[in-house]
């Protein structure tokens, strides 16, 4: 079989079949997942059997160099023994569930705030890859929202007057804003970074608004001012025409373009079921094909 991609909303998010993606190697087949990443911003492989190693491997083959900086790695060293493995479990190095009052819960459970993966990182995220290993019996799902859809959607003036904004993205800011604090050290290491409001994917011309409960002010702008039109962007962006929901089966394997979509995790009674997912995510730097043929 060969790769095929099927649309599952009007605007973005295709199910791709036809590949095991742990022996994917081929060139022409990379390329072909870049482009219906291209395309649709969001792809849903199913029963993908990954180990942690084929896991980065296969992120390094199809878009070139790994995040590592996480922001979850200031917190605690990665029980996968490499930073480029986030785990988005609610399960401790040994496997138990974790309390209502950890930290890793709490600064876990923060994934529910719209987000970019990486934004508050330079180079910043491009391609998250989230593989569902272990699901509770309840619905535990995502949602992502079109950000392209969202950008093409504002009246002109508006995408006029945001033409070379750029905004501050702190992680430790969107917890922050939910009541978590970090150590002076912690605050430090996370200081965060600086990204456009608008972004135009170089392969495609297509642009993007670049947002996320990261984003902490925009520059030249007072602060009010700035954030009340983050507030704006955003409830424009997530407006329920432009979100799908992703409900989860076991062996799912999400891979997401940060620069086109943001995406939340949707609660569920995490300190009675175990959920356990495992995220890599590349770097928004090179051109992946060029990359990946140089691996
Ligand atoms: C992530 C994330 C959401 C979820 O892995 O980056 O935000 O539903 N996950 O686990
Ligand atoms: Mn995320």
């Amino acid at each position: 079989m060969t790769l095929q991609f099927r649309k599952l909303h009007p605007h973005f998010v295709a199910e791709a079949s036809g590949v095991d993606l742990r022996r994917v190697h081929d060139t022409e087949t990379l390329e072909g997942i870049r482009a219906g990443m291209d395309e649709h911003a969001v792809l849903v492989f199913r029963d993908q059997a990954f180990s942690s190693e084929e896991q980065l491997a296969f992120a390094t083959r199809l878009d070139g160099e790994l995040h590592r900086k996480t922001g979850i790695s200031v917190l605690a060293k990665s029980r996968f023994g490499d930073e480029a493995i986030t785990d988005v479990s609610n399960v401790d190095a040994d496997g138990a569930l974790l309390q209502a009052d950890d930290r890793k819960r709490q600064y876990g459970i923060a994934n529910r705030l719209w987000h970019t993966d990486a934004s508050f990182q330079d180079p910043r995220g491009r391609y998250s890859m989230l593989a569902a290993l272990a699901l509770p019996p309840v619905a535990s799902d995502t949602e992502f929202a079109d950000m392209r859809a969202a950008y093409d959607t504002l009246a002109d003036e508006t995408k006029a007057s945001l033409q070379g904004l750029r905004a501050h993205h702190s992680i430790a800011y969107s917890r922050v804003t939910l009541g978590f604090e970090f150590s002076e050290e912690e605050s430090d290491r996370l200081k965060g970074a600086i990204q456009p409001l608008v972004l135009e994917n170089p392969r495609t011309g297509r642009r993007s608004l670049y947002l996320a409960s990261h984003a902490s002010r925009i520059l030249d702008r007072p602060v009010p001012d700035g954030r009340l039109l983050l507030r704006d962007l955003m409830e424009h962006a997530t407006q329920p025409e432009r979100v799908y929901r992703h409900s989860w089966c076991s062996g799912d394997f999400l891979i997401w373009d940060n620069r086109a979509t943001m995406h939340r995790a949707r609660p569920f009674d995490d300190t009675v079921h175990r959920r356990e997912m495992r995220r890599v995510t590349t770097l928004d730097t090179g051109d992946p094909a060029r990359i990946a043929q140089a691996v």
